[in-house]
C-alpha cells in the first residue's frame, strides 16, 4: 500500500499572518493524524511562518518552486540549499502555471528535479495536457514526452522520494474534474513512463497524485480510485473548513 499524499498549493495567495491563522485553525479539524502525508506549500515568503507554525504538529512544508543551481547570480530565484536550510522538505516542480506563464520547460523540470533529489527534497513533478491536446487524443503522447524528459538521467536510487501529479491543465482552477476512471488511465501511462526509467519496483511504489478541481464533494471518489495515492488541490486548500474536509475524505 502506497502511503498517501495530500498537498496544499497556495499558488500566490496568503501572507505569513494567514498562514499562521490557516495552520491554527486546520490542526484541530484533522480527523486522522498521521494517517496520510499532509503538506503546505505556500508562497517563498511564508514558508518561515508556515513552518514554525506547524512544529510537532506532523504536517510537512513545501515550496511551490525551486532554482536548479546551488547559488549564483539568478535574481529573484531561492536555491534547493536555502529551502533545505529552512526546514522544507517538499517541492513542487514544472506545475502547469509555471509552464504556461513562466517559460518552465522539460528541460528545466529535469534540472530542478535533479536538484531538489540532490538536496533530499521530496520533489512533488506535475504532468498534464491541454484541452486541445486531449480533443485532439494526445494525453498519452504528452504524458510520455513531459515523463521522459524529466526523468532523463535520473537514477532509480537517487528518485527514492519522487513523487508525480497528474494535473490535466483544463481541470485546473475550472471546476471541471477529471473523473476517477481518466485520472486512473493517466496514472497507469505515467507508471508505465516510471517502469522505463526506473524499473517495475520503483515504478510499483511511486506515488501519483492528481490534481485539478479536486473539492469536499469529489474527493472521496477520487480517493477510492487504487490508481489515485493522494491529491495537489489548489483553490480548495485555501480555507481551512474545506481542507480538512478534503482531507478527512
Ligand atoms: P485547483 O488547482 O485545485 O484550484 O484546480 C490545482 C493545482 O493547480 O495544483
Amino acid at each position: 500500500m502506497r502511503k498517501k499524499l495530500l498537498a496544499a498549493n497556495w499558488k500566490m495567495y496568503k501572507t505569513p499572518d494567514d498562514c499562521r491563522a490557516f495552520v491554527r485553525d486546520f490542526l484541530p479539524l484533522i480527523a486522522n493524524p498521521g494517517r496520510d502525508e499532509i503538506v503546505l506549500c505556500p508562497p517563498y515568503v511564508d514558508l518561515h511562518a508556515t513552518l514554525e507554525a506547524v512544529k510537532g504538529s506532523g504536517l510537512c512544508v513545501g515550496a511551490q518552486n525551486l532554482h536548479w543551481e546551488k547559488e549564483g547570480a539568478f535574481t529573484g530565484e531561492v536555491s534547493r540549499v536555502m529551502l533545505v536550510a529552512l526546514g522544507v522538505t517538499h517541492v513542487i516542480i514544472g506545475h502547469s502555471e509555471r509552464r504556461q506563464y513562466f517559460a518552465e520547460t522539460d528541460d528545466t523540470v529535469n534540472r530542478k528535479l535533479e536538484s531538489a533529489l540532490e538536496a533530499g527534497l521530496a520533489p512533488i513533478v506535475c504532468v498534464g495536457e491541454v484541452l486541445e491536446e486531449r480533443e485532439a487524443g494526445l494525453t498519452d503522447d504528452v504524458l510520455r514526452r513531459q515523463c521522459t524528459r524529466a526523468f532523463s538521467g535520473i537514477s532509480a536510487k537517487k528518485a527514492e522520494k519522487l513523487v508525480v501529479a497528474y494535473e490535466p491543465v483544463w481541470a485546473i482552477g475550472t471546476g471541471k474534474t477529471a473523473t476517477p476512471q481518466i485520472a486512473a488511465s493517466a496514472h497507469l501511462v505515467i507508471r508505465e513512463e516510471a517502469v522505463e526509467a526506473f524499473g517495475a519496483e520503483f515504478a510499483d511504489k511511486l506515488r501519483i497524485l492528481y490534481g485539478g478541481s479536486v473539492k469536499p464533494d469529489n474527493v472521496k471518489s477520487l480517493m477510492a480510485e487504487p490508481e489515485i495515492d493522494g491529491g495537489l488541490v489548489g483553490g480548495a486548500s485555501l480555507d481551512p473548513k474545506s481542507w480538512s474536509a478534503i482531507v478527512n475524505y
